[in-house]
């Protein structure tokens, strides 16, 4: 690893797009994206590794930005909640009421973007091993899980796998 000591210019691909952002040794990713590239989706809620508030993709992979140290993201592909645009893990969560107070919703999103990835199936033991990874103090989790279920049937129907639910007999 580069050692690095005082402020220094981190560049960053952040949403599609070439970032560079001042940064400290010390400063964690969170911290950087909220602080210097004015990206709030990602929440900071324990700083401590806990909630899952501040889940962001690093290059595609899951990862809690409060646990990252910024410039262990040089080079790197992240994607934060602002990133995503409508997708339909979005839209499933809001129309299964997958989430009521917002705090939580940005990394409960992007830890289920990359699960309906990595388990394009439904797969009730690797969604809650995947997703106990984030703390919701206010759904009970049962319209996340009615929301994975209805993203999975958005992508496959997308992909041209399976009709949607809507349209099955
Ligand atoms: S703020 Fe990062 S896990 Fe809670
Ligand atoms: S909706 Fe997640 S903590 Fe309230």
């Amino acid at each position: 690893m580069t050692e690095r000591k005082g402020p220094y210019e981190l560049r960053l691909r952040v949403n599609g797009e070439e970032r560079a952002a001042l940064t400290r040794p010390a400063e964690t990713l969170l911290r950087l994206l909220r602080e210097r590239l004015g990206l709030t989706g990602p929440k900071c809620g324990c700083e401590n590794g806990d909630c899952g508030a501040c889940t962001v993709l690093i290059d595609g992979v899951p990862t809690k930005s409060c646990m990252v140290l910024a410039v262990e993201c040089e080079g790197r592909e992240l994607t934060t909640i602002e990133g995503l645009r409508d997708h339909p893990v979005q839209r499933a969560f809001s129309a299964e009421n997958g989430f009521q107070c917002g705090f939580c919703t940005p990394g409960m999103i992007m830890n289920a973007v990359a699960l309906v990835r990595a388990h394009p199936e439904p797969n009730e033991e690797a969604d809650r091993n995947w997703m106990g990874s984030n703390l919701c103090r206010c759904t009970g989790y049962e319209g996340i899980r009615r929301a994975l279920a209805a993203a999975r049937a958005e992508l496959a129907a997308r992909a041209g796998l399976m009709p949607r639910a809507k349209e099955r007999p």
